[in-house]
């Protein structure tokens, strides 16, 4: 396996364009992949506020921002990933979805390219099973706000090999982050303890034992949590959390996880969060 100089991002969301950003801080060249100029824009206009923080706080200087978003080459197909020597893919949350991309990166990267899924509960060994070479797909797990949040969880599929393992674990340190190692299983580790919190105060706010901003303060001021479940749930995304706890569920067959009643009425509504500008709370149009 050759050393990852040039590293490919699939999808231009809010985890994707963090992905591509953090890279980038670190000094690694990034191609940034999405369907549309549109999505592309979204994510550069975004990654330019997020480098704007870090400056304004002293992180960054204005240089090394400039030279960050420099850095970062954006591209509508896919074969202009054909260079790199690892893809992360942070696409939408389906498994035959990002099973299909893991095939197409199949024909267009070397074959001793990494492929990395940002995957938050999928199985890494069902997608490993859609390549034709499985030992090198791994779960590269961020978290939201990714230039923020320290930990990268690295999930090893059944078929993960020993080279690619560690190759992921170096990159990890290279930018800035923190490596922890999961076995494969349903919602790995962080989320399979952060979502069914998320969604029991759901369960909260459905039976009407108090109000969600109380629920929030209690969690803040009873758990010394930074934030509370519900703003959470609504920065992590609604349809996110639902897609996990579905996950959960269906995975384990285990009826302790199931969806709460609310949380599903949320999304058929719409309101995923942020993302939207509703969801628990109310938050201003991006
Ligand atoms: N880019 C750069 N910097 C950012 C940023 C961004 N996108 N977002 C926040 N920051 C920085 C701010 O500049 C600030 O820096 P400073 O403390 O040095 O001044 C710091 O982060 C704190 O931000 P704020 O002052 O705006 O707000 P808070 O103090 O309320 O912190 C928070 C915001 C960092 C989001 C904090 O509330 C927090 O840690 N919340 C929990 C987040 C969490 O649990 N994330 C994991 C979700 S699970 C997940 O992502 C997995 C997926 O699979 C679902």
């Amino acid at each position: 396996m050759s050393e990852i100089r040039k590293v490919g991002v699939i999808g231009a969301g809010t985890m994707g364009s963090g992905i591509a950003q953090v890279c980038a801080m670190a000094g690694y060249p990034v191609v940034m992949q999405d369907l549309s100029d549109a999505a592309l824009d979204r994510a550069r206009t975004s990654m330019l506020g997020s480098l704007a923080r870090l400056v304004k706080k002293a992180t960054l200087t204005e240089a090394q921002a400039a030279e960050a978003t420099a850095r970062i080459a954006t591209a509508t197909a896919l074969d202009q990933l054909a260079d790199c020597d690892i893809v992360i893919e942070a696409i939408v949350e389906r498994l035959d979805v990002k099973a299909g991309v893991l095939k197409l990166l199949d024909g267009i990267c070397r074959p001793d390219a990494i492929l990395a899924s940002n995957t938050s509960s999928i199985s890494l060994t069902e997608l490993a099973a859609a390549s034709a070479h499985p030992g090198r797909v791994i779960g590269m797990h961020f978290f939201n706000p990714v230039p923020v949040m320290q930990l990268v969880e690295i999930i090893r599929a059944l078929q993960t090999t020993d080279p690619v393992a560690e190759a992921v674990t170096d990159l990890t340190r290279a930018i800035g982050k923190t490596p922890r190692v999961s076995k494969d299983s349903y919602g790995f580790i962080v989320n399979r303890l952060l979502a069914p919190q998320i969604n029991e105060a759901i369960n909260c706010v459905y039976e009407g034992l108090a109000t969600p901003e109380d629920i929030d303060s209690m969690m803040k001021l009873g758990a010394n949590h930074p934030m509370g479940p519900l703003a959470l749930g609504d920065l992590i995304g609604l349809d996110v959390v639902l897609n996990i706890m579905e996950t959960l569920y269906h995975g384990f067959d285990d009826p302790k996880y199931r969806p709460s009643p609310l949380l599903k009425q949320m999304v058929s509504a719409g309101y995923f969060g942020r993302k939207t500008g509703k969801g628990f709370f109310d938050y201003p149009p991006r």
